[in-house]
């Protein structure tokens, strides 16, 4: 990728300090402010080449707009909710994620949500603390030899399994794109959605949020699961249906929820957060020092790599090709035909040749975990195609490959 200047860049919330050391070791200009209110966002953001943000701070198309000399916008964490893609791809702004740099805290944090849904953990303190002494009404269950149904087997369903597996737990799972024989190797066993609810104790969903995953959980999927069984949502606020989930406590169907995210944060509809079988976090799954430090010093050497022309990681914006050489002289192909998650080709070439193609539903971080030492390259030909684009897109396919 040609490198791009980046000489000024300003943080606007609590980053980790690794990311402004490592920013300045490169030779880039770094402010620091932070709750700073829009207007005053819009005067600052003129000056800068580059923001780095984590969720408080709303990247809106004004704000955009205003920002006469962005290129990039970096986000310190997992997925770009707050950051208006659509806007800064029409201004030809790189919008970068860290997509590994929490996958171990909001994995354990699922883990700990689905232990304490079977002890009722948070239930017996509470009641502790109340001066209760309560041992019958706490009753629980254990995970040994229960399943676990595992939805979307990307980087934080896979560690899952592997910490539930080693409770005794069978973990059986979903995924549109990870291979059987992939998952199968860390000891899940993949399945369709409609084999997969009436054999699960628990489940966990672990896709992004994309109309194909709203409301995964709803009435109907609720009715062909075991009775009592018990969900965690570790992904994204409106995966499980929340109204669906509230009738399904209230007829049992549902046995207990955990839930770290909601549709609306935080949430003002509070009918399942004061559910006696709901226990819940305010979004904490990225909330651990090691993930904050992670996702700080990603952030600022993806952008450093970028000044340096060497690779782009963890980008979700712009309708770019980007191809990534696997071993050999195959290219793993990823046009992105909307920005963030939507409709992607992935194409599998050999010189001259297609060997595989074929469109996904995707979510763009996807591109970092199909091909983790992926080198994306920027084809700035190749902008602002769509799927009608498709004849010549294969033709610019082959100019990549000559
Ligand atoms: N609670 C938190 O603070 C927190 C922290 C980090 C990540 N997350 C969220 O966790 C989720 C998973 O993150 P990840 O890093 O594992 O992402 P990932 O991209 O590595 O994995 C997502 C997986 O979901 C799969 N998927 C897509 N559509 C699907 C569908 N319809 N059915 C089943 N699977 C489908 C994809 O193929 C992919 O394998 C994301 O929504 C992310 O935003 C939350």
């Amino acid at each position: 990728m040609a490198p791009i200047s980046i000489k000024s860049v300003l943080i606007s919330e609590s980053v980790d300090p690794r990311c402004r050391a490592i920013l300045e070791e490169n030779g880039i200009r770094v402010t620091e402010k932070q709750n700073m209110k829009k207007d005053e966002l819009i005067a600052e953001i003129k000056d800068y080449d580059g923001l780095v943000v984590r969720s408080a701070t709303k990247v809106t198309a004004d704000i955009i707009n205003a920002a006469d000399n962005l290129k990039i916008i970096g986000r310190a964490g997992t997925g770009v909710d707050n950051v208006d893609v659509d806007a800064a791809t029409k201004k030809g702004i790189i919008v970068m994620n860290t997509p590994s740099g929490n996958t171990i805290s909001a994995a354990e944090l699922t883990c700990a949500l689905l232990m304490s849904l079977s002890r009722n953990v948070p239930q017996a303190a509470m009641s502790m603390k109340q001066g209760n002494w309560d041992r019958k009404k706490f009753m629980g269950a254990e995970l040994f030899g229960k399943v676990l149904g595992i939805v979307g087997l990307g980087r934080i369903g896979k560690e899952v399994a592997s910490r539930m597996q080693s409770f005794g737990m069978r973990t059986i799972g979903y995924d549109p794109i990870t291979p059987p024989e992939v998952s199968a190797s860390w000891g899940v066993e993949q399945m369709s959605l409609e084999q997969l609810w009436p054999q699960c104790d628990y489940i966990t969903v672990h896709t992004p949020l994309m109309p194909s995953t709203v409301g995964l959980l709803n009435d109907e999927t609720f009715a062909k699961c075991k009775k009592g069984v018990k969900v965690v949502n570790c992904a994204r606020g409106g995966i499980i249906d929340e109204a669906a989930l509230v009738r399904a406590l209230e007829s049992g169907q549902c046995g207990g929820a955990g839930l770290d995210v909601f549709v609306e944060e935080p949430p003002k509809e509070r009918s399942l957060i004061n559910h006696p079988n709901v226990i819940s976090c305010p979004h904490l799954g990225a909330s651990t020092k090691e993930a904050q430090a992670r996702c700080g010093e990603d952030i600022a050497l993806q952008i450093v790599d970028m000044v340096q022309g060497k690779k782009l990681v963890g980008a979700v914006s712009s309708t770019q090709l980007f191809t990534c050489h696997l071993a050999g002289d195959m290219n793993l192909c990823f046009h992105q035909i909307k920005p963030a998650f939507s409709a992607c080709w992935v194409f599998i070439l050999d010189p001259g040749k297609i060997l595989y193609s074929r469109c996904f539903i995707i979510y763009w971080t996807m591109c970092h975990s199909v091909c983790p030492n992926a080198m994306f390259s920027l084809q700035p030909n190749n902008y602002h195609r769509s799927l009608n684009d498709f004849d010549q897109l294969l033709s610019s396919l082959r100019c990549v490959n000559g």
